[in-house]
């Protein structure tokens, strides 16, 4: 029986999604904090299943499956998240300047189609904040820093945003991943288009190049870009010297809901996640995977929800993937049972 989904989900779908994000994450640093708190975790999670270490990027992964980004945005939980069996746990979205994100509500619930439309807006307390806590990070797991821009930074400065931010977040954490592919920040996306991601990637990897142990930058991408925009992007990622890519954040797209239309319209706008997105995500892998050769490192994010979805992201050229929508959907089981099947 699956604790989570006969019990806590129903709880927790109870509440609007963003108290319940609160609430769960209020346990998770809770657990955190505590001295046996991670023990305690990791008991009731139960073993995680055997998996070689992977070294992707020269960082040695536990085990191929991670957290993405948005759900610990400011790093109040990595030794609880760790504890849940992740091999990595990428923290953020971190701006400069501590902000608020969009008004609330700003992040629905579409059961029907096990799915997420999020608008949080990078909502966050500070780079600075989540390097203070992360001195006290657990041994053991892989950390990454997922990076952005202030919602006030024009486009024209956002490299700046970046580079205090990998400089701030440097000494405390493994990789860095360049978040430009968030729908909720005005102007964001544009950083994909060729002229400012290759003067964003020239100012991001000096600034990487100047810190020693050197970090590896990967780069996350949208799933809506079309595939020859993907294959341009990602030749220049590769050619301009960053060491892997994230595909994919979530989707503009609300094609093939089965939620009534009416209600996904009165959501209103933002990013979709979950099992409508994985289609598309591995779809980018594969596309990816044909475009880097077979040696570049890709994350594989967007709709996990089981193991056997996070194996489809393997067979498509994935190096390691990541969960999010699946995790509150399934519950942390889902972390085994991907662990498992990209193993099988
Ligand atoms: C509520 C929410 C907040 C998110 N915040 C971020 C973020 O701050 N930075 C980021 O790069 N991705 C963010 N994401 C995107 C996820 O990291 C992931 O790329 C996307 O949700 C697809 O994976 P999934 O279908 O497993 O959720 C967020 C997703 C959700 C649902």
């Amino acid at each position: 029986m699956n604790a989570y989904r006969s019990f806590i989900r129903p709880l927790l779908f109870c509440l609007p999604p963003e108290a319940a994000h609160r609430w769960t994450m209020a346990a998770l640093r809770v657990f955190s904090i505590l001295p046996f708190g991670p023990a305690v975790v990791k008991f009731f999670s139960g073993k995680v299943p055997h998996s070689e270490p992977l070294v992707v990027s020269g960082l040695a992964f536990p085990n191929p499956v991670g957290l993405a980004a948005g759900l610990d945005k400011d790093a109040e939980a990595v030794a609880a998240l760790g504890a849940l069996g992740f091999g990595f746990v990428e923290i953020g979205t971190l701006t400069p300047k501590p902000q608020p994100g969009n008004p609330q509500p700003r992040l629905f619930r579409l059961p029907k189609d096990r799915g997420l439309i999020n608008r949080m807006g990078f909502n966050n307390h500070g780079v600075v904040a989540a390097a203070q806590r992360l001195k006290n990070r657990p041994a053991g797991l892989v950390v990454g820093g997922n990076i952005g821009k202030n919602k006030d930074t024009p486009n024209e400065l956002a490299a700046q945003d970046y580079v205090l931010s990998l400089r701030a977040l440097h000494p405390v954490v493994d990789f860095f991943t360049v978040n430009i592919s968030s729908p909720n920040t005005p102007g964001l996306r544009a950083l994909q288009s060729l002229e400012p991601l290759r003067e964003l990637m020239r100012e991001v990897l000096e600034e990487r190049d100047r810190h020693q142990p050197r970090r590896p930058v990967w780069v996350k991408l949208a799933p809506d870009l079309t595939n020859e925009e993907l294959v341009d992007t990602a030749q220049l990622i590769v050619s301009a010297g960053a060491d892997g890519i994230i595909a994919t954040n979530t989707t503009l797209s609300r094609s093939g809901l089965g939620t009534d239309p009416l209600k996904v319209e009165q959501m209103g706008a933002g990013g979709l996640s979950g099992a409508p997105l994985r289609q598309r995500s591995t779809d980018v892998i594969r596309v990816l995977r044909g475009a880097v050769g077979p040696d570049f490192p890709l994350i594989a994010v967007g709709g996990v929800l089981s193991g056997q979805d996070a194996r489809e992201k393997k067979e498509a050229g994935a190096t390691l993937v990541q969960v999010y929508t699946g995790l509150i959907y399934e519950g942390p089981q889902l972390v085994h049972d991907c662990i498992r099947a990209w193993n099988d």
